[in-house]
């Protein structure tokens, strides 16, 4: 089967707040960008990698490909006003195939473990999201900022991307949502989910998978490649 991977970076970066936008920011010497497309272009699941980046940062994200040899990176193309918009804008291009990886340059490590899983579960059940179970209790609040209940954590599940779907059915369903108004639309699950249009399996995704959004998540970002590093070196 062949399956073919969209790495987002079409965002502002407006929680992180830098001059450069995020994907951009230097990690160990090399643009965070970098990592995530470093893992997909070794594995062996993905065919092509669809880079979606802001209109005006596509040279940018040419010369990151050049740099570092990505050869799978055959289309940068721009993106859109929110996230989703970036995201058809990648299945657009990305043209008849059997599964396809929807992940954000913002998360740095992704592993070949969940490549394989997701990938799996994706050829299983139609759909998939990468996801952690959630360590810390959470309680929903009203909108003046008072409890309203709390969640059974045992049932709670961080959401992370990859998130990886049979092509035919994520490019349906946003055809169809297009068609509508979108609201409060976060990621590519929730479309699948909103039009019941198959069952989305929670795979095990990693605690490292973190999206990095403010600038405290830069220094974990930091010693999780240090860790990361150290364990390679071994
Ligand atoms: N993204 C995108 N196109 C958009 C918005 C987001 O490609 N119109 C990408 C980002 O580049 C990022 C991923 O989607 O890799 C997750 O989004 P998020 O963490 O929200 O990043 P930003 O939108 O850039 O940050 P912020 O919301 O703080 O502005
Ligand atoms: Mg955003």
């Amino acid at each position: 089967k062949q399956a073919k991977a969209i790495v987002l970076a079409a965002g502002q970066g407006k929680r992180m707040g830098s001059v450069v936008p995020k994907q951009f920011l230097e990690l160990d010497g090399k643009p965070l960008l970098f990592y995530s497309l470093e893992c997909f272009e070794q594995s062996e699941l993905i065919s092509e990698i669809i880079l979606v980046a802001g209109k005006d940062a596509i040279p940018f994200c040419w010369k990151i490909v050049d740099h570092f040899g990505f050869q799978k990176v055959k289309y940068v193309v721009p993106g859109g006003k929110e996230r989703y918009d970036s995201v058809y804008e990648g299945l657009k291009v990305c043209g008849d195939c059997d599964i396809v990886f929807i992940h954000d340059g913002a998360r740095p490590f992704p592993d070949a473990g969940m490549l394989e899983r997701t990938f799996e579960a994706a050829d299983t059940y139609g759909a998939c999201v990468a996801a952690v179970p959630s360590k810390d209790t959470m309680k929903q609040g009203t909108p003046d900022g008072l409890v309203e209940r709390t969640l059974d954590r045992s049932t709670l599940w961080n959401v992370q991307t990859p998130q990886v779907f049979r092509y035919d059915l994520i490019m349906e369903a946003h055809q169809k949502i297009r068609k509508g108004s979108i609201e409060g639309v976060t990621d590519d699950s929730m479309i699948v989910e909103t039009l019941g249009i198959c069952p989305v399996k929670l795979v095990m995704g990693s605690y490292d998978n973190i999206k990095v959004t403010t600038p405290e998540d830069l220094v974990i970002a930091e010693n999780i490649l240090k860790r990361r590093e150290k364990a390679t070196l071994k």
